[in-house]
């Protein structure tokens, strides 16, 4: 990585170059690398887990975060089609653990934003039979080479679930604003914390602001008071995730950042501790160009690859 600010002229003396140095584009030796090991997960399937990861951390990869990806999903891994990677997967962190690869030929480097790299666990066509220990066992060895070690969760609370939670020190529960998933993720956070991991942030997908509006789906407000848990990011219903999803191209890659992809990166933004406000949906159903414009306004980014935002969704 380069850092075009760092000039001899803005240098100055050496103290002074420390004291005027741009933070927001670290050069390489400043990099914090022992990661943040943070599992996504759910107590109910089919609710985002796969989706949140992707988009997290593509957008912690812009933001110029050392980020890794490891769909821990045993047997129905499918965050490498919505990386769009599936192509260049040829071995896997099973492979490694099988002796049949070194761990640096299952780590794919994705060639759109070279801070993001994807750690497939088992091959689709072969599940593996592993221990709680395996994502473990693997994590270990490259935990100070990245920031951030994002793992994507299998549904369910069986073998996968444990494995995945295992090398964790922080989750995010994806929920939907419905009861069963609620219900499910209220389990699934009472095992986290019984497990030692105690930094839990909340993702409530799916929203639909207008069925809040109408009493027909539950506020946000409503899904943190009965979860207890802080909030990192609220996404709403959107034709767009399915788009992206089809393409294998997350949405926060947009040149035209979408009002998913908005909530997403503003999510990013969060887990990396800036006081970003929550994306405001509720005035979405009132005014979608209004909201997304103070949505915008909120955010604070370094971003300078995009230029444009598309206020249809
Ligand atoms: N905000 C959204 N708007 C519309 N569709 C969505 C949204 N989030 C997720 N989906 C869709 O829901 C489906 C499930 O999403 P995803 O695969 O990310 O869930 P998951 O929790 O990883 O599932 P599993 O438990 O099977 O691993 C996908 O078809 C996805 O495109
Ligand atoms: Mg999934």
């Amino acid at each position: 990585m380069t850092n075009n600010n760092l000039t001899t002229e803005n240098k100055g003396s050496s103290l002074d170059g420390e004291s005027q140095r741009d933070t927001a584009f670290p050069i390489e030796s400043e990099r914090k690398l022992k990661a943040r090991v943070i599992v996504i997960t759910s107590g109910k399937g089919g609710v985002g887990k796969t989706t949140t990861t992707s988009n997290l951390g593509m957008a912690l990869a812009r933001l110029e975060h050392k980020t890794l990806l490891v769909d821990a999903d045993i047997g129905l891994r499918n965050l490498d089609l919505l990386l769009g990677l599936e192509n260049r997967v040829i071995y896997t962190g099973a492979d490694v653990l099988n002796d049949k690869c070194r761990l640096e030929q299952a780590l794919i480097q994705d060639k759109r934003e070279p801070d993001l790299t994807f750690l497939p666990f088992s091959s689709s066509q072969s599940p593996t039979q592993f221990s709680r220990k395996s994502i473990s066992n693997l994590i270990d060895r490259i935990v100070n080479d990245y920031e951030y070690i994002l793992i994507d969760s299998p549904a369910g609370i069986d073998d996968g679930f444990w494995a995945a939670i295992d090398p964790a020190n922080e989750a995010l529960i994806v929920v939907t604003p419905e009861v069963p998933s609620i219900r499910d993720a209220d389990k699934v956070i009472g095992r986290l914390i019984a497990n030692g991991i105690e930094n839990n942030k909340l993702i409530i997908n799916r929203v639909q602001p207008k069925m809040i509006k109408s009493d027909e789906m539950m506020s946000i407000d409503d899904v943190q008071n009965i979860l207890g848990i802080p909030i990192l990011g609220v996404i709403p219903e959107s034709k767009q995730v399915i788009i992206a999803s089809n393409r294998g191209e997350p949405l926060v890659l947009d040149q035209k950042l979408s009002f998913p992809g908005l909530a997403f990166e503003n999510a990013a933004q969060r887990l990396q501790g800036k006081t970003t406000e929550l994306i405001d949906l509720n005035k979405a159903s009132e005014n979608p160009v209004k909201a997304i414009i103070g949505n915008i306004l909120n955010r604070k980014p370094k971003s300078t690859k995009r230029g444009d935002y598309d206020l249809k969704n």
